[in-house]
């Protein structure tokens, strides 16, 4: 099954600690992985932990609140080996502060206190780096998210550490759905969207290339996708050109949709013709008149 449903918790960790997760997720991921070596760099009141000793598991549980930092710390380098299992349950969308409120002082580098979603992104895009460095060739990495909706507007955390991670590491994506939640008490008979009351279990298992590959890897992903959308925004100007249109028209289109910082540079439009010539999905009967190939 993909989807888990644990209505209890179980009686690992803390039922008081915000935001605590149910231990029979791990022991689904422990039976299912089997890891001799486990890592939770965020372990907030320590029920992985828990879990994996109770499993006979060699398990480190490392926390911002006794003083480890994953934007800052090498998770490996505080464990001193890495892991067959380094799974992570960070805090997303500020629904609980964890430092300064759970304990001690607020702390900028809390991910339950970043600015906005584009920080958070980077961030946990930081940690699961780190996670994956703490992680043994071959050995899975991952980390536990929901997704959150406010004013409207949906944003998808787990999409955003999916498209910002290997995708040839990508292993499973597994819905784990909540229950108890404060939200899922409350009545909001307006909304017409349901409560998300479901989380994501996202895993990737490491290939053993080392740290600075990935940066080649990622970048060439996005310049892939970015290539796709360039492709895409010019098939559509041609849909709503007809099929068939000058350049200048074509340049005119793709214009009034772009951001000025784009229009500065005069290199789209040699983008624009690349797309147009390179792809063999139109052609130019005319001068300047491109159609369909
Ligand atoms: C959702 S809680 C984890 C709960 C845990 N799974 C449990 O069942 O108790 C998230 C944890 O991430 C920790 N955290 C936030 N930012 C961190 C950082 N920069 N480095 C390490 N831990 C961090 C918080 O202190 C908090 O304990």
């Amino acid at each position: 099954m993909s989807i888990f449903s644990f209505p209890d918790r179980g009686p690992w960790g803390q039922s008081s600690w915000r935001g605590n997760c149910t231990g029979h997720v791990y022991v689904e991921l422990f039976n299912r992985l089997k890891p001799a070596v486990f890592i939770d760099p965020m372990m907030g009141s320590g029920t992985s932990i828990e879990v994996a000793k109770e499993m006979s598991i060699e398990a480190y549980g490392l926390d911002l609140h006794q003083g480890f930092n994953i934007l800052r710390d090498s998770i490996v380098g505080r464990v001193g080996k890495q892991a067959d299992l380094v799974v992570s349950h960070p805090p997303y969308a500020d629904m609980i502060q964890y430092s300064g409120k759970v304990y001690g002082e607020p702390h900028p580098d809390d991910l339950s206190r970043c600015k906005d979603d584009a920080d958070f992104h980077e961030k946990l895009q930081i940690a699961l780096i780190n996670q994956r460095e703490a992680t043994k060739g071959g050995g899975v990495y991952g980390t536990i998210i929901g997704d959150y909706r406010r004013n409207g507007i949906y944003t998808s955390y787990q999409a955003e550490a999916i498209t910002r991670m290997p995708s040839d590491e990508l292993l499973a994506v597994l819905i784990k759905q909540q229950h108890n939640t404060t939200s899922g008490r409350q009545q909001y008979a307006k909304m017409q969207m349901p409560f998300i009351l479901h989380e994501y279990i996202l895993l990737w298992r490491k290939k053993a290339s080392p740290i600075f590959h990935l940066l080649g890897v990622l970048a060439n992903e996005q310049a892939a996708r970015l290539r796709g959308t360039w492709r895409a925004v010019i098939r559509n100007v041609m849909i709503a050109l007809g099929g068939a249109a000058r350049l200048d028209a074509i340049y005119d289109q793709v214009a009034s949709g772009c951001p000025e910082k784009v229009k500065e540079n005069p290199n789209w439009k040699a983008k624009v013709r690349q797309i147009l010539n390179s792809t063999g999905e139109y052609t130019s009967s005319e001068r300047g008149v491109w159609a369909w190939a």
